[in-house]
């Protein structure tokens, strides 16, 4: 069990009071806060050893590229990938998705070849399929959610069997039904059609321990400021035959190896994709997120998840008049409960519980596709990570009471 009361007071701004009252933080989808290892590594940084790195023959620069290497290192062993090789830093997941898309993408897809995804994605996991469409005349297709279960309807992918897949491309988790989909299992047939697979796991990768060489997936992508980090820093895991195989997605300093007046030879693996300056700050600050991710534990931080999915589920459900979207099974599912409540509409029930310093989400959370799918212009989101307890919940379902009271009898 997670020591929740010790977690909190490791992260400043969730002590802090508005109108004499504690805030409660239920927006982590969107991004989580920050504890102080994280506030004070960046301070440190800076006071310490400040010099950009891989450029420098001088102490300051060795130490600095010393400590964004290390972080690289550290992601290696949280996703289980093979080498540093395979570890590129890029600024959050949008940006890991462009670079498969400009890189990998444009340079491998012709006419008619088809990307599948679900009806599930993050606008992230679609606008660089849809640029592929508009530049390579190749076809987006959609795997259904069963709306019963809120899951992927897996029953019939066989249809899919005779285009030519060549990019399977999915959420782990969905930043607004919950829903786990089972990457190992579509990644398996993806590979059966010799396609190439790739997980957005800005939701999983949080919350969950995530292992890219069991999954075997071909690309992962996800953000550190959603997992405890600082915003401008994420990362695009791919295998590294893959990467070897594609080429720059920018070019300037530090990705290349050799340059004349007309040529360049490129950088070796991972370097090759991180032109420019790199946020080596934010890479050092995560790593030290990864640390207290670590200390914590993953399974322990999915087991408090799952516990208070169970309770937040609990409690939602037994208010009338208010629908919760997405799997009932708890082990089905991560931290997110995306709600409506009748006809009120999901930014006025974000703006009042405001009012009760509780923090959600509303809207279509960048999947506006899937707000069509489930036939509602918006919902209110909730979402849960190590450092709450159900007295946040509770807060939650008692201020939803008090609105359903004084708006909708
Ligand atoms: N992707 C983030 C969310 O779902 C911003 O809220």
């Amino acid at each position: 069990m997670l020591d929740v009361e010790k977690i909190k007071s490791d992260f400043p701004i969730l002590n802090i009071r508005v109108n004499g009252k504690r805030i409660v933080y239920l927006d982590n989808t969107a991004t989580s806060q920050k504890p102080i290892q994280v506030i004070n590594a960046i301070k440190e940084f800076y006071e310490k050893y400040n010099a950009n790195v891989h450029r420098g023959m001088y102490r300051l620069s060795i130490k600095s590229t010393e400590l964004y290497e290390n972080s690289r290192k550290k992601i290696v062993k949280f996703i289980n990938a093979r080498s540093s090789r395979e570890i590129v830093f890029v600024r959050n997941t949008s940006e890991a998705i462009n670079l498969i898309a400009y890189s990998w993408g444009l340079n491998s897809l012709k006419k008619d070849d088809v990307i599948l995804v679900t009806e599930m994605e993050h606008h992230s996991n679609l606008l660089p399929w849809q640029m592929l469409n508009k530049l390579r005349n190749t076809e987006l297709r959609y795997i259904k959610i069963d709306k019963k279960s809120m899951e992927l309807d897996l029953s019939n992918l066989d249809k899919f069997n005779k285009s030519n897949v060549r990019l399977v491309s999915i959420a782990h988790v969905s930043n607004v039904l919950g829903t786990i989909n089972p990457v190992r299992d579509i990644c398996r047939w993806a590979h059966d059609l010799g396609a190439i697979c790739h997980a957005d796991m800005a939701q999983s990768a949080p919350h969950m321990p995530v292992n890219v060489r069991d999954l075997d997936v071909d690309f992962a992508s996800f953000s550190g400021h959603k997992m405890l980090g600082p915003t401008g820093i994420g990362v695009l895991y791919g295998k590294e035959e893959i990467f070897e195989s594609m080429p720059p997605f920018m070019r300037g300093g530090e990705m290349i190896s050799h340059v004349t007046k007309y040529r360049a030879e490129w950088n070796e693996l991972p370097w090759k994709f991180e032109a420019g300056t790199p946020n080596y700050v934010g890479a050092y600050a995560y790593g030290v997120a990864i640390d207290y991710l670590n200390n914590v534990g993953m399974n322990s931080i999915r087991k408090h998840e799952e516990k208070l999915s169970a309770y937040a589920l609990d409690k939602l459900n037994s208010l009338n008049d208010i629908r919760v979207f997405g799997p009932l099974d708890i082990r089905k599912r991560g931290g997110v409960f995306s709600f409506v409540m009748k006809d009120m509409h999901a930014h006025d029930i974000a703006t009042l519980l405001d009012k009760d310093n509780i923090y959600v989400r509303s809207g279509v959370h960048c999947a506006e596709p899937l707000a069509k799918v489930l036939h509602v212009p918006a919902t209110a989101r909730a979402s849960v990570y190590l450092y709450n307890n159900e007295e946040d919940i509770d807060s939650l379902a008692n201020s939803l009471k008090k609105i359903k009271r004084l708006f909708l009898s």
